[in-house]
């Protein structure tokens, strides 16, 4: 951490040049982004559901009436200024997976179609038994993992070269890939690099992906379940190679309804007696969670919320033993057209219960979109203001936040929303923020 005492601003590398935004992964969420950037810098759309382009950020007193754009007051890399690059096991450019996801209109697409189909992914490293519902035939092949790592650290140089950008930032934005629980090949970097070399398969490709960018400098962001970089040794690579790292699990849809919700009830000292949440979901994401294996990582991630935000060992007459259950059904005609039900069954004053039931009709890629950007935006300031290894304030955008060892993710929107602005007001050498109001008082 660099030292950013209050008032004193952190060292920060201008954003000069342009900046590559790799995602591993051109399916519904990476082309909804990639068309939605376009589509801004043309003028042509607004990037609603994006901090870095649109919130304000108040600094000092309340008297004061200062609440610049974040954008005017943290130097973020401009929209013009980045340039995109993509795996996929699918062949298929940017522009034609765009159109297969069904997230976008025609009338969204066409006008940008050209920038579009001038992105075509690079061959993936790719396991078809770590994502079963899929086959890709846009493939790389190698000695071993550690090989196709050294592949994505090349394309990765390329990329670079070729946008002739000094800085980059990856955001996974590939399937989930099946359940895996950190072993022995994941304590230390040598242990990881032999069973790259063995090919073990406790090392699965979004593995392969976040070592080539931390190899190479580049920033990492997780936007699914998958370990891929949330275990000691990538995290100990990151640190030791000044590299921001953050994850998991973008937090869009029911999670994040349940991340404004839950709180709401814990602060008023309301109980829970259980929450089920069921979900209909038609695109590609939904038919790979249809597979248990792929399911049992995201259901990991959506079940640990409640609990981190209710705290039953602290409030066991309100929180002991209530029953959550989160259910995602593969419906196809829906495409990305999620559509959520959670019924929530409460209690209040002497223990009289009350129900809330929440019908979401949710577009997952469009909530997700945002994330995106402002996760690269963010990871590349936070590595030129110094910043390495797990980004804690980046929680905001996660369904399973990694958190510093041995401590709770902490899952609350709002204290996840005042860390991120807090981080922001301290790095740039402006007082945190308490919300005490203590000028009217004294
Ligand atoms: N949409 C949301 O709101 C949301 C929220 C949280 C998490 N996510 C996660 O984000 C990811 C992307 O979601 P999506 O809706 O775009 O899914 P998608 O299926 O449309 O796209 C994923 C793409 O990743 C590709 N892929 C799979 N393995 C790969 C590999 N090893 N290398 C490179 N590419 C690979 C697939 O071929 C596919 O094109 C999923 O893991 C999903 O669970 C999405």
């Amino acid at each position: 951490m660099p030292d950013t005492t209050s008032g004193t601003p952190a060292t920060i590398a201008p954003a000069t040049g342009k900046l590559v935004i790799f995602t591993p992964g051109l399916g519904a969420v990476a082309t909804t982004f990639i068309a939605g950037v376009e589509r801004v810098r043309r003028g042509l759309s607004v990037p609603i559901g994006s901090l870095t382009q649109m919130a304000t950020i108040r600094l000092g007193k309340r008297t004061d009436a200062r609440s610049p754009l974040i954008r005017d007051f943290v130097p973020l890399t401009a929209l013009q200024d980045i340039a995109f690059a993509a795996w996929d096991p699918i062949p298929d450019d940017a522009y034609t997976a765009a159109v297969r996801a069904g997230v976008l209109q025609a009338s969204d697409l066409e006008p940008i179609a050209d920038f579009l189909k001038g992105i075509t992914p690079m061959p993936a490293a790719f396991d078809s038994r770590y994502v079963t519902r899929l086959q890709g035939t846009n493939v790389k092949t190698g000695a071993n993992k550690r090989d196709l790592a050294e592949q994505l650290r090349q394309d990765i140089r390329d990329q670079k070269a070729k946008h002739g950008a000094e800085r980059a930032v990856m955001v996974w934005c590939g399937s989930t890939e099946t359940f895996i629980k950190p072993g022995p090949q994941h304590q230390t970097i040598e242990a990881f690099e032999k069973a790259m070399e063995e090919n073990d398969d406790a090392i699965a490709p979004s593995m392969l992906y976040a070592y080539a960018a931390i190899m190479e400098g580049v920033a990492y962001c997780n936007g699914a379940p998958n370990l891929s970089a949330d275990f000691p040794a990538l995290l100990d690579l990151a640190v030791a190679r000044g590299v921001p790292v953050s994850g998991k699990d973008f937090k869009t849809g029911q999670t994040w309804m349940k991340t404004v919700i839950a709180p709401g009830l814990k602060a008023r000292m309301l109980g829970l007696e259980g929450w089920y949440s069921t979900n209909i979901l038609g695109n590609r994401d939904g038919e790979v969670l249809d597979d248990p294996a792929s399911f049992k990582t995201k259901e990991e991630s959506k079940l640990s919320v409640l609990h981190n935000i209710l705290q039953p060992e602290m409030y066991p007459e309100l929180y002991k033993d209530f029953s959550h259950v989160v259910r995602i059904n593969y419906y196809p005609p829906r495409g990305d057209n999620k559509e959520g039900w959670d019924n929530i069954d409460i209690t209040g004053w002497l223990g009289y219960p009350m129900q809330i039931k929440v019908n979401f009709l949710c577009r997952d890629s469009i909530l997700a979109a945002p994330i995106v950007l402002d996760l690269a935006l963010f990871s590349d300031f936070a590595q030129r203001a110094g910043m390495k290894g797990i980004q804690e304030w980046l929680s905001f955008y996660y369904k399973s936040p990694q958190t510093a060892p041995g401590l709770q993710a902490e899952h609350d929107l709002f204290i996840q929303q005042t860390k991120l602005k807090n981080t922001l007001r301290h790095l740039m050498g402006e007082d945190v923020i308490t919300h005490l109001g203590l000028e009217y008082y004294q």
